[in-house]
Order: structure tokens, then sequence, then C-alpha cells
């Protein structure tokens, strides 16, 4: 009985109900009235005054709203004045990037009623692009109205959705007039609405480009994972919030952490860093929390602890995924309760720091196998960013081996004025298992032992220069020499060993993820597979 697809809680489109006296209308014919046809249309000349003053209003109106949220209220009041209606909807049938409410209904009597529309009316309007009014909509069950009217909402060859109008009461039918200012009133909206999604495209750009201008940071990158990376900064920078940075080591979780210190207001107080796994639980635990005197031999005086190094400050702490569970337990204490005792202490001490923590590991995994307490990784894990690894952002590559040529030129004290393409191609090529560190290796490498002005593909390190395309690019004699000799030994070893690659890599004194990431570089594996 009730069949019919809602769009929100607030629009039905009934199949049941049946439209009676269409008048259609394109939107040509109703946009390209002249006065003569409009004043007989509108029958008399005081509607006409009426509805040109109407319209006027409603044109004013739209101009001065900036999105369709603000338009709703006005907009429907005014339809209103020149349309004897009364309620009605705007439809949008196209993604509005979430900002604008997909329905908008409107009543004399409620904000926001619910509707049942006719589907056959709406689908015409939709897929014609034509304007409707019907005087004397049917439906089996009482829910019909006595008339309505809709039109189509058109920017260029788009249908952005429909404007729909329509009324209960019996001495009212909309005529052709009424058609003809709903279908004006349509194309206005539509122009509007269009340029407010504009303006809010162009907005959030413009917000992007404030954020990152105000950034302070060391970061090199200009693809768009970086630009979310920069875009996340300039959020969390200005907040308290703990923030957990993910990814892998050598991505930048530590440039990242000093950039959101840099760019908010404790940019003045300590940045201290700690790294949780080089060193061992003990000294850790005072390092963090400093100690009183007599804590343990040779505690000779109070000593203050990194924490209250960085009071007014921010906290980096570094591969947290491998602090001992006693100081998580602690930690957790810091970050709930904003106070910590020294070792060997038992007076609290109050703390304002900023925490930023940063791992390598997955900490759920980490949780479930029980080595991380869930409850401090929901107390970190509340604002947290993934850093995207460098093989998911080659084009960054180039400006980064131009920033480190740069760098270790000047520290080197050698000109270096830029790279070859052959050393580029085989740093694109090459899939960076330790990403920004790694590529920052590999430069310094190349300037260090280098000659020539230029970083030459044969000054990188011997495991990028694998990873080159094998045709016809290979950067000397010297280097394809050695690059099929390891190729031999490799199928050698992998065939005596009979496919078993670990057996292989003991055979070759090599570790196993050494010898795999040889045979990928060395795109080996489907030779391997054939020979065996
Ligand atoms: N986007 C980047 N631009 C310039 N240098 C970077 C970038 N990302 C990382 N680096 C450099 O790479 C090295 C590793 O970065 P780091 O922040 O320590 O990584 P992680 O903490 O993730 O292991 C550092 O020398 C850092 O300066
Ligand atoms: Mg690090």
């Amino acid at each position: 009985m009730n069949a019919g697809i809602s769009i929100s809680d607030r629009i039905t489109f009934d199949p049941e109900m049946a439209p009676g006296n269409v008048v259609q209308l394109t939107r040509e014919e109703a946009l390209d009235v002249g006065p003569d046809k409009l004043a007989s249309l509108l029958e008399s000349p005081a509607r006409m005054a009426r509805d040109v003053h109407g319209l006027l209003k409603v044109v004013g109106a739209i101009n001065a709203i900036r999105g369709l949220i603000w338009l709703e209220r006005p907009l429907f009041e005014l339809i209103l004045d020149v349309i004897p209606a009364e309620r009605g909807a705007i439809v949008l049938t196209e993604d509005t990037g979430g900002s604008v409410p997909p329905v908008l209904t409107w009543s004399k009597e409620q904000a926001s009623p619910s509707l049942r529309i006719c589907q056959q009316m709406t689908d015409r309007v939709l897929h014609e692009g034509l304007a409707l009014s019907s005087n004397g909509v049917v439906s089996r069950n009482d829910t019909a109205p006595r008339s309505a009217m809709a039109a189509p909402l058109i920017v260029f060859d788009r249908t952005l959705g429909f404007v729909y109008l329509e009324t209960t009461k019996s001495d009212i039918r909309f005529d052709a007039g009424h058609l003809h200012m709903l279908v004006i009133i349509a194309a206005i909206a539509a122009t509007v609405l269009e340029n407010a999604r504009h303006l809010q495209r162009l907005e959030k750009e413009n917000q992007w480009l404030r954020e990152e201008v105000n950034l302070q940071h060391a970061m090199v990158g200009e693809s768009p994972r970086m630009h979310e990376v920069y875009q996340f900064v300039g959020k969390v920078a200005p907040s308290d919030s703990t923030i957990l940075l993910l990814g892998e080591s050598g991505t930048g979780k530590e440039l990242v952490a000093r950039a959101i210190h840099q760019s908010g207001p404790r940019n003045r107080q300590p940045f201290v860093a700690i790294n949780c796994a080089a060193i061992t639980e003990t000294l850790l635990e005072s390092e963090l929390f400093g100690y009183e005197k007599g804590a343990f031999t040779g505690a000779a005086q109070q000593t203050r602890g990194k924490l209250e190094v960085a009071e007014g400050g921010s906290v980096f702490l570094d591969e947290i995924g491998e602090l001992a569970s006693p100081l998580q337990a602690k930690l957790l204490r810091v970050l709930q309760e904003h106070e910590f005792t020294r070792v060997g202490g038992t007076r609290s001490i109050k703390l304002n720091v900023r925490l930023i923590a940063a791992t390598n590991r997955n900490l759920e995994d980490a949780v479930r196998q029980g080595v991380f307490r869930r409850d401090l990784y929901y107390r970190l894990n509340v604002v947290s960013k993934s850093m995207p690894p460098l093989r998911e952002r080659q084009q960054d590559i180039p400006l980064l081996a131009n920033h480190f040529i740069r760098k270790h030129a000047a520290k080197a004290g050698r000109r270096i004025l830029g790279i070859s393409r052959q050393a580029e191609a085989a740093l694109l090529n090459y899939d960076w298992p330790g990403n920004v560190r790694e590529l920052e290796n590999a430069i310094e490498h190349a300037i260090v032992l280098g000659s020539t002005d230029t970083v030459l593909a044969e000054d990188l390190p011997e495991s990028v220069l694998e990873a080159m395309p094998s045709a016809g690019a290979l950067p000397s004699q010297f280097h394809a020499a050695v690059r099929e000799t390891k190729k031999q030994l490799i199928c050698a070893a992998v065939a005596h060993a009979q496919g078993n690659y670990t057996q292989a890599a003991k055979y070759l004194g090599l570790q196993r993820s050494y010898l795999h990431r040889l045979i990928r570089n060395l795109s080996l594996y489907d030779a391997l597979k054939r020979s065996i």
C-alpha cells in the first residue's frame, strides 16, 4: 500500500499517484517569453505587476545568499508570494559534496514537513528536463495533493534536481503563469546553487592554502598525499590534542611532529624527542620522569626528567610501540591526569605538555597480542595520521633528490648541478623500503663517491642500481657485469636449494629478506620459477 521510495525522512516518491490535466513547459519556452506573451499568460496587468515585483525580490534575495542552506527560507517565502502553493521542496539529485542537504522542504504551517511526491511527475521532470503542472493529482489512498508543480534545476546541460510545489486546496489551480514563474525561479536558483558550490570549492582550496602558508615545516613534497599531511599539520597544530603518527620508518614522522610543534602555540617552548626503543626500561623511566636524590645507586641529586624539561612545550615519543608495559601504565597516567611522579619520589608533579607519539608498528596488532595496553592505545589514537610511503608518491622523488643534493653538496663543499636522467630513472624505479631516509642516504652516498658535477647512476648505491630498468639503460659495463653475476649466483643457489629460498639465502650467506629484495630488484622471479 505504502509503496514508494523515500529519500531522507522528508520525501517519498509515490509510484501510485497519477497526474491529471498536465501542462508542460520547456525551459526555453519559459525563458523566451516576451512581455506580450507574459501579459496574456498573467491575465491582468495587476497580476503581472505583482509577479514581476515578486520576481525581482526573489532575484535580490537569491543574489544575497551564498549557499542553498541559506536559500531555503527566503526562497520559499518569496515563491509562496507569487505562487499560491502551500508546501514545497527542493530536491538535489547530484552530489553536492555533502555541504548542501539533498532535500529541503517548506510549508506555510510548519518547517520541514514530510511530503509524498508523484513519482511519474518527477521522473519526467528529471529525465526530460520539462516543467510540469498538474491539476487533479489522483491516488488510490488519500495522500495526493490537489495540484502540484515541478521544474528542473538545470545548469548548462546538467540537471541538479528540481523544485516542487503543491496545494491541497480544491479552489486553487496552478495555471500557465504560475508554471512560468516557477521555471524562471528554478533557472535563477540553479545558477545560484552552482555558483555557491563553486564558491565553496574555492573557499576550501583557499583555506588549505592559507593553512599551509602558516605552516612551519622542513618537509619537501608536492604530491597530493603530502598536501594531505600539510593540511593535517595545519589542522592539529593549534590544538592541544595528543597525536599518533603512523607509517613506515623513514617516512618523516619526526619531521611532522616537529612541524606540529613549530606551527602551534607552544613553539617558543621546548620540543623534546625521546626514542622509546633506544634505551632500557629502567633508564627510560628515569629519563622520562627524572629521579629523586637517592632513588638508586648513583642518584646523587634530584634530576628532572625529559617530561619536566619539556614543560609548556611538546614531547615526541618515538617508537611508542616498543614501550615496556610498566611504562605504558605510567604514561597513561600522564595522559589522563597530567601528572607524574619522579623515580624514588612520592610527590605528584603537575605537567603541561603536548604529547606526539609515533610508531611504525601496527599497534592494533600489538594490542591484540597483549603487548600494548588497549587503554593507552585508545588514549593515543584520538587523532592519528598515517604517513605515505615514498613508493606511493613517486612524483616527490625528484624534488626530494634535488633537495638532498643541495643539502649534501653544501655539506661536502662540492658544486653539484643536478642529476643525470639515468640516475633519476633509477631513483624512480626503485621501491624505497627505507623511504625518504634511504633516499637521503643514497644521495649522500652519490655525492661522497661521485666525481663529476652531476649525480650519475653509477654513483648511486648498488641496491638502487639493481632496480634499474634493464632495457638498454644500464649505467656502465661494470654494473652490467655485476648485475649479471648476481643473477647467475642467485639462480644457481636457488636451483641448488631446489627452490627453497631460506636454504638458498644460507648458501649465499645472505639474509632471507635481502635475498628476496635482490630477486625483486633484479626481476628474477619469473626466471627462477622457470628454472626450478
Ligand atoms: N618530506 C620530507 N622532506 C624532506 N626530508 C624528509 C621528508 N621526510 C623525511 N625526511 C628526512 O628523512 C629522514 C627520516 O625522517 P624521519 O622524520 O626521522 O622519519 P621517521 O620518523 O618516520 O622514521 C630525516 O632525515 C628527515 O629529515
Ligand atoms: Mg623516526
